[in-house]
């Protein structure tokens, strides 16, 4: 299981200091945008996205908690996205989106509320690189994990075999010490924030997940 660095709760002025002692140890960094709409919070676009894209050579993984995603594809790939995930439940069409971000040059990925079912996204499952099961209600760092998300995962896992599909399985939301053995068997990567960002030993607790 790969490690996705969420740095929604960093110093932002100050993300490359902050990270210093872990980002060489993580795979992914996950950049949760969102707009204040399609979610009630607001965090960053990709003008902060392009700023902090020379800290790193890690793969940036965006993950758009915004209404309309397909109006602000090209910008999040501008800014150096290697992967662009979207929500199922966002206004814009499903397959332009995944049809729009490959043309940019970057890896699609589609994300799903607790409240959405795999079945809703089925069909788009062979044109994707990463599903992203929610495992809280997005918005904010630092909420519990909902357990409804380990059959998600399961029968994504399920599919991909059945049907020889490429797409990566990530989770978002919750994930710490306790809660990564409920998923590591079905997941390629989760997404890992608080539990790390927020922690008075980050070393520490990164290393916690690594061994899970
Ligand atoms: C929630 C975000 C998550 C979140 C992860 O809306 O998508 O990426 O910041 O943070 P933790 O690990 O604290 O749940
Ligand atoms: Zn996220």
């Amino acid at each position: 299981m790969k490690v996705a660095l969420s740095i929604l709760t960093v110093d932002y002025k100050n993300v490359e200091n902050d990270l210093k002692d872990i980002i060489n140890d993580v795979d992914y960094i996950h950049l949760d945008v969102m707009d204040g709409n399609f979610v009630p919070n607001i965090s960053f676009g990709p003008a902060f996205i392009k700023s902090i894209r020379s800290i790193s050579d890690k793969i940036f993984d965006t993950h758009l908690m915004i209404l309309n995603p397909f109006d602000y594809i090209k910008r999040f790939a501008e800014a150096g996205s290697d992967y662009i995930t979207f929500h199922v439940e966002a206004k814009s069409n499903i397959m332009d989106t995944i049809k729009l971000i490959h043309d940019c040059g970057c890896k699609a990925g589609l994300a799903i509320n607790p409240d959405t079912e795999v079945s809703k996204i089925e069909k788009y499952l062979p044109y994707l690189d990463m599903v992203l099961v929610m495992s809280v209600y997005p918005g904010f760092g630092g909420q519990s994990f909902m357990p409804n998300s380990i059959d998600k995962v399961s029968k994504l896992k399920s599919i991909r075999d059945e049907k020889n599909y490429k797409y990566l399985i990530n989770i978002d939301g919750g994930i710490k010490d306790t809660t990564a053995p409920l998923i590591k068997d079905y997941v390629d990567m989760a997404v890992v924030g608080s539990f790390i960002c927020n922690a008075s030993d980050k070393v520490l607790n990164l290393e916690k997940i690594h061994k899970i």
